[in-house]
């Protein structure tokens, strides 16, 4: 049988050490993982694809089974074409459930031969989301912690 594909999919605006832990514990489990940026055309990102892209590559260069990619429209439509197996997602708190329950069940009806598979970060992560990096460093205050350096450095740029 051929390495299982997971793709993990997101908006990751920008990538947060939440989402660089999960990527750490996905790349252990799967033979191969690709993080799927939404290209979103609704809402405006503080980081362009091609930013958030560059950023992800720089984080993820230590994993050797980790590649990027984006993607636009149906999630199962790109996994489909990609010939993955799995959606891997991650579930800080009860408060995600919900929303990641009816994203997993629509995703099955849509194509049952796809799995989603939860997996929780570390517990110093269950707080962070890239919303509220966005408004820290907004507000001037430190992400140091929360994002990879390369992150920190461009989201001052970003700012200023
Ligand atoms: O980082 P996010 O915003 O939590 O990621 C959400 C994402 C990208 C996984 C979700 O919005 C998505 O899959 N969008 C693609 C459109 C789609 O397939 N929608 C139907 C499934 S709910």
């Amino acid at each position: 049988m051929d390495p299982v594909l997971a793709i993990y999919p997101g908006s990751f605006d920008p990538v947060t050490n939440g989402h660089l832990d999960l990527i750490e514990r996905g790349a252990k489990i799967f033979g191969r993982l690709t993080v799927a940026i939404l290209r979103n055309t609704e809402k405006e990102p503080l980081f362009s694809l091609a930013e958030r892209t560059e950023m992800l590559r720089e984080v993820t260069a230590p994993f050797a089974n980790v590649d990027i990619d984006c993607f636009h429209g149906l999630l199962v439509d790109y996994a489909r074409e990609r010939k993955a197996r799995v959606l891997l997602r991650g579930i800080r708190a009860v408060s995600d459930y919900e929303y990641e329950l009816q994203m997993a069940m629509i995703n099955r009806k849509l194509e049952p031969a796809l799995e989603t598979v939860f997996m929780l970060p570390a517990v110093e992560y269950s707080f962070l989301s890239s919303r509220l990096v966005r408004e820290i460093a907004r507000l001037g205050g430190s992400v140091n912690g929360l994002v990879p350096i390369a992150v920190e450095r461009r989201l001052r740029a970003k700012v200023i």
